[in-house]
């Protein structure tokens, strides 16, 4: 949430900085803004709207310079305009900052700093932030780094809340200090050039060494090298990491958008997150990074699975998996709820948070509660590199690569294949028998080509998603493990087309939802061939007996009675029905992303949404 890019080195600053924040974009795109320091002075650009605003206003007015920052918004404290724009001034405008996070105590701060005569321009937390920094500096009549940095660490300690935050101050060309608490921040190094950005993704154009800063981690950084140290004042170890990641895995591979090469890229992302984990010898997973024996896992009582948003509905789907395959009493919670709520949790529970980006705040949040009830908490991530992934008690990598289309797709399926895989080593390691763990195995085998089919059923479920695209209301029925299907078939609509859409079991049909059906609201079953088919087809003939439009997911081969009562019939290949969760939400992610383009919405980066959510 929000991008933050800095430079500091020998080369031209802002083709570096644009070219950066363009790439963190899907973070926030409310508003950019970028400053420069050449010669002792600052400049500063901002624009409202897309980072192309920003380009050009820098075109018409360049600014030069090798140090400098820069940032892409969105919005949390204040509205959407050019004043709250980043990069934010303190009062003598010699130090500009950036920010990702939220000042909680901003309000307080700022009117103890207005009884003392600061004006502030914006309505931001951030303002207040640099204001602070810039008044704890200027009490001092010694002008170096040093004292800077103490200013820095000063306005740190009196503030609450999350930041990560990139600083440049007029009287020391060269030079940019970042920190973090909550919020992410990598520093890049270069060959007599360093880099510092809110997102790896910003940087790997140019280099592939970083260092990840720790919470409460101060950099300093100059052309010539850069320190750590603590918020507290304290010296920190630096550990210099490689990056796997190239700058083709960012891009978009030849597709229109970054949603449709993901969501292409399913059949591998899934063998991938599978690869190396499945023992025939032994008919289960093998899942090292988890760090529990199979006494350990034996003696699990009571597991709780935590996401936000997709995630959360691919915990949904373990609820059932890990239920049916290994008996144990499974709950699902958001994350945001788990955080705060007091649930009752025996010592032998196990927690598993899930999160693509490994840095949505209130998954974090979620996870450090549960960790420090002393609860083994593991994260399913994918960012190798993130807070969640650092901080677990271990976990299983998704091993998806970038997932950068705002809607979230490939991570959805991986997450889901990861869950599987843990029914299955729990499953086994209690009643499930070698030859019922064989054949899952070889299920799990044959997937990557059963999403080749559905992936090859892109310009059916395109006709049908142009011919629905103008219906103001969609709603989204399915059972079981079709069921937490049905809500992210609703989300992903919602998030990229704007139509509201609602996700239910089918059978709650009849105990409210029922009322929306009308000619005009079509209704999308997800009613594959499985042990509750016959129950879908009654719920089916409910809406069709109002005359509402029926839009289902069938199986091949054995959908004849769908085929009748339906308006459009989607066909995925037969599956076993644990299984058929990853191709029904391959065939509503196409769904989604044609009605968006059909409507010409900007599918990659839908409005007032942010890829990775590190607010509360
Ligand atoms: C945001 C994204 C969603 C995503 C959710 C959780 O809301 O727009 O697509 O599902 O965050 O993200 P995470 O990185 O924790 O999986």
């Amino acid at each position: 949430m929000c991008g933050i890019v800095g430079y500091v080195g020998r080369a031209e600053a802002t083709p570096i900085l644009l070219d950066g924040i363009r790439r963190l974009e899907y973070r926030g795109y409310d508003s950019a803004g970028i400053a420069t320091l050449e010669e002792g002075v600052i400049s500063i650009r901002k624009e409202v709207g897309r980072i192309d605003k920003l380009v050009e206003a820098v075109a018409r007015n360049p600014i030069g310079g090798t140090t400098g920052i820069c940032h892409t918004r969105w919005a949390t404290h204040g509205k959407v305009t050019r004043e709250n724009a980043h990069p934010h001034q303190d009062r003598s405008g010699k130090l500009a900052l950036v920010h990702n996070g939220v000042i909680e105590n901003y309000a307080s701060l700022r009117a103890m700093m207005e009884g003392e005569g600061h004006r502030f321009l914006s309505q931001t937390d951030t303002e207040v932030l640099a204001h602070l920094i810039g008044r704890a500096f200027d009490r001092s009549a010694v002008r170096t780094r040093e004292v800077l940095v103490d200013a820095v660490r000063e306005a740190l300690t009196k503030v609450t809340g999350t930041y990560g935050i990139a600083v440049i101050h007029s009287e020391f060309p060269g030079l940019i200090i970042g920190a973090r608490r909550g919020s992410p921040l990598v520093l890049g190094i270069g060959k007599g050039e360093y880099f510092l950005a809110s997102d790896v993704s910003a940087i790997v154009a140019h280099t592939r060494d970083v260092v990840y800063l720790n919470d409460y981690e101060i950099a300093l950084i100059t052309a010539e090298g850069f320190t750590l140290s603590t918020v507290q004042g304290e010296g920190a170890a630096s550990h210099v990491t490689k990056v796997e990641m190239t700058e083709e895995d960012t891009g978009k591979g030849g597709y229109p958008h970054h949603m449709l090469k993901e969501i292409h890229e399913q059949a591998r992302t899934v063998a991938d997150a599978m690869r190396g984990r499945l023992s025939h010898e032994e008919a289960t997973a093998k899942l090292g990074g988890l760090n529990m024996s199979n006494a350990e896992l034996r003696a699990v009582e009571r597991i709780v699975l935590s996401g936000c948003g997709t995630a959360f509905h691919a915990a949904m789907v373990g609820e059932y998996l890990i239920e049916h395959l290994a008996q144990i009493p499974t709950e699902c919670e958001y994350a945001s709820e788990l955080r705060y709520r007091n649930l009752p949790m025996t010592k032998d529970t196990l927690v598993f948070v899930l999160s693509q980006s490994g840095e949505t705040a209130d998954t974090l949040a979620a996870m450090r509660e549960s960790r420090r009830k002393g609860h083994r908490t593991l994260g399913i991530c994918n960012n190798v590199a993130s807070t969640i992934a650092r901080e677990s008690d271990g976990g299983v990598y998704m091993h998806a690569g970038p997932e950068i289309g705002v809607a979230a797709t490939k991570s959805f399926t991986s997450q889901v294949t990861i869950l599987v895989l843990i029914a299955l080593l729990l499953g086994r390691i209690r009643n499930l028998s070698s030859a019922a763990g064989g054949r899952i195995i070889e299920e799990l085998e044959a997937l990557p080509s059963l999403i080749e089919q559905v992936l090859k059923l892109e310009p059916v479920i395109e006709r049908v998603a142009k011919r629905h695209a103008h219906a103001k209301v969609m709603l989204f029925l399915g059972r079981q493990y079709n069921y937490p299907v049905a809500l992210e078939g609703a989300l992903k609509l919602k998030e990229i087309s704007y139509i509201a859409a609602s996700g239910h079991p089918s059978a709650e049909l009849k105990h409210g939802v029922i009322a929306l059906v009308n000619p005009e609201t079509p209704s999308v079953f997800i009613a594959p061939h499985d042990t509750l088919f016959s129950k879908n087809l009654s719920n089916i003939e409910e809406v069709k007996a109002r005359g509402g439009p029926i839009i289902a997911i069938g199986t091949e081969g054995r959908s004849e009675e769908l085929a009748k009562l339906c308006d459009d019939l989607i066909l995925i290949p037969d599956a076993p029905e644990i299984l058929t969760p990853i191709l029904t939400s391959i065939v509503l992610q196409f769904f989604a992303y044609h009605i968006a383009v059909e409507l010409g919405c900007d599918v990659d980066k839908p409005r007032n949404l942010a890829k990775s959510v590190t607010v509360e």
